[in-house]
């Protein structure tokens, strides 16, 4: 809004937003008291190839969209924008519209003529009568989301309102950028991060009017809405390549300095931790007697990892629930209950739909998020934001390591605020904690090997990942990254489970990745694998086996030896998970796969 060339800009910030994954585009700009859009199936490539052939105006203000498809398949019908009829209003949707079937139903008794299959079309043709009562976009667009049920972000304009752009949101990410004379509306944001810093996190069921004067922002009923401002701390170059062939590359890369700005801060001179943002007061965490966490793929190990962690340092019982089952399962929760969300993107609809159950009973929520001013963290009672920076490809690498480092963080501090007989082990850990990017650093500086036996096994169809106590959440996680980059069959399983089935898998020379816990202070467990390992391989499998510096045992039975430095048994994800992620990645690569933006994913599932 406000820009001498709003094509130019939209498409610019469209091309921030790639990243996310979609399969069409569009843009709609004003110009000249009319309205003009495109939009094609594809990459934004299609798109900018039909405005080479078919240019539209520059425009003051203007919309443009990426869309993921879920109702209608990737065609250029169903891209957004969608427009009314007559070709005066056009809107963009992110999100899904859940009685979309009964309003293209009462739209098409008005005459309406709908031409897509999708849910959104509904609102340019509702948008279009109820600017047409009221003369009034934004009121318009508050009488539109009275009648949608659902998630939806939506961005609209209309020709007969020329310097004005309306934005909605419900369930869905919507934040606005204040610029030097220019302002703007995006779901991410990277997309106008080149402009300003300055954003405005926008809350549950408001409205935001752009205009030359200024922004406004009311409730779906029109009364003010809050808002609340904060400057972006990161720049448009985090949100690039910076030198990588990807953007997981680089993202692997940062890992040790995003592991040490999530510590910063937190750990004060005397080993004591200062979790100040956790604004859950002392006596509710010492009153709690069940943790619950609840997240989605990746985030889901995290919490499989903190698991172990909450209850040896501070005794309390702690479930781990894929987000998705949680409230189907009717599950027991209380004001005694702390329920700990963890997500990357804070959007993702199964974690946000599992903490406001988790609330409606009554629980504490904290939540553990990478994305500031996002849903999740914002509909919690607290959060402890990791401080990964950016993460955008799509397969997680850095906000998993610092979701564990968050993880431990808050059970240390649990066990320090409930003042557990771990007090010394706890003391220790911390320090061991506020080390470990280094140890991290040092993992990174010997990955070659791993890159090497990955391309060695492109041409393999299977994989298999063991590992015991940590180390089973750990290979979860390495079987995900090879399921989700090279598209390959990998599974991940408890060590201890072989003999219950899966050793009927093990043929020869099939590649098997064995991750190692320390042998010191847990011994038992460390023989017990050692074990596996020799029983996988006198079957023919090919063993890898990820072990610390100076593990001797594993050295007669490892067809391929990953060395990792000595870390306290709790800690060691921290350090065991990195060969696994440059592993996928290089496999992939391998393969020729597009490693940010695997096929059929997105980096943030805002739908259930
Ligand atoms: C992990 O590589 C995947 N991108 C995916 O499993 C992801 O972890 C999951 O969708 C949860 O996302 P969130 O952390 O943003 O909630």
């Amino acid at each position: 809004m406000g820009s001498q060339n709003a094509l130019d800009v939209v498409i610019a910030g469209l091309k921030r937003l790639e990243y996310r994954g979609y399969d069409s585009a569009g843009v709609a700009v004003l110009a000249d008291g009319g309205l003009a859009a495109a939009k094609k199936a594809g990459k934004l490539a299609n798109l900018e190839k039909e405005l080479a052939e078919r240019p539209l105006p520059a425009g003051t203000a203007g919309i443009g969209h990426t869309r993921w498809a879920t109702h209608g398949g990737p065609t250029d019908a169903n891209a957004h924008p969608h427009l009314d009829n007559a070709g005066r209003v056009a809107v963009v949707h992110n999100g899904i519209i859940e009685n979309f079937a009964e309003l293209r139903a009462e739209l098409a008794e008005r005459g309406h003529e709908l031409l897509s299959e999708t849910d959104t079309e509904v609102v340019s043709h509702l948008l279009a009568e109820a600017f047409s009562s009221t003369g009034d976009l934004a009121e318009a667009m508050r009488q539109v989301c009275r009648r949608l049920n659902g998630a939806f972000t939506l961005v609209a304009v209309d020709a007969d309102a020329p310097d004005v752009v309306v934005g909605a949101r419900r369930n869905s990410p919507l934040v606005v950028g204040v610029g030097d004379g220019e302002t703007f509306l995006a779901s991410d944001v990277a997309a106008f991060i080149a402009h300003t810093r300055n954003a405005v996190e926008l809350g549950q069921d408001q409205v935001v009017e752009l205009r030359r004067d200024g922004v406004t922002v009311t409730d779906f009923d029109g009364n003010p809405g809050e808002v609340r401002e904060y400057h972006v701390d990161w720049d448009a170059s985090a949100a690039e390549k910076g030198g990588y062939d990807y953007f997981m590359l680089k993202e692997i890369a940062e890992q040790p300095k995003a592991v040490a700005d999530t510590l910063l801060g937190r750990i004060d001179g005397n080993g004591r931790l200062t979790l100040d943002e956790v604004r859950i007061d002392a006596s509710a965490l010492r009153e709690t007697d069940k943790i619950v966490i609840v997240a989605c793929g990746t985030a889901f190990h995290a919490g499989m990892i903190a698991k172990y962690a909450i209850e040896h340092w501070t005794r309390i019982p702690c479930e781990v629930e894929l987000a998705s089952e949680f409230r189907y399962r009717d599950p027991i929760l209380d004001p005694r209950t702390l329920v700990i969300a963890i997500s990357q993107s804070g959007e993702t609809m199964d974690t946000l739909m599992a903490l406001r159950h988790a609330r409606e009973q009554g629980s504490k929520v904290l939540a553990i998020c990478n994305t500031n001013g996002s849903t999740i963290p914002r509909e919690s009672d607290a959060v402890l934001y990791t401080h990964a920076g950016p993460e955008v490809a799509v397969a997680s690498t850095k906000a998993f390591l610092t979701q564990l480092v968050a993880c431990y963080l808050v059970a240390l501090y649990l066990g320090q605020v409930r003042g557990t007989k771990w007090g010394d082990e706890i003391h220790s850990q911390i320090r061991e904690l506020s080390d470990i990017a280094k140890q991290v650093d040092q993992v990174l500086e010997t990955m070659e090997p791993v890159r090497e036996l990955a391309r060695s096994l492109k041409d393999k169809n299977t994989v298999l990942f063991l590992g015991r106590h940590v180390g089973y959440p750990v290979a979860l996680e390495g079987a995900l990254k090879l399921k989700e980059l090279a598209y390959m069959h990998a599974e991940g399983f408890a060590a201890g489970e072989l003999k219950h089935g899966p050793i009927a898998l093990i043929e020869e020379d099939l590649p098997v990745v064995v991750v190692v816990p320390s042998p010191r202070g847990r011994d038992v467990l460390h023989d017990k694998i050692v074990s596996n390992i020799q029983e996988i391989r006198a079957r023919g499998a090919r063993t890898i086996v990820i072990a610390e510096e100076g593990d001797e045992a594993v050295v007669p039975y490892a067809d391929h030896l990953i060395r990792i430095p000595a870390t306290p048994t709790l800690l060691q994800p921290l350090v065991a998970t990195v060969p696994l992620q440059v592993f996928a990645c290089e496999l992939a690569t391998a393969r020729g796969n597009e490693v940010d933006q695997p096929r059929n994913l997105a980096k943030s599932v805002t739908v259930e």
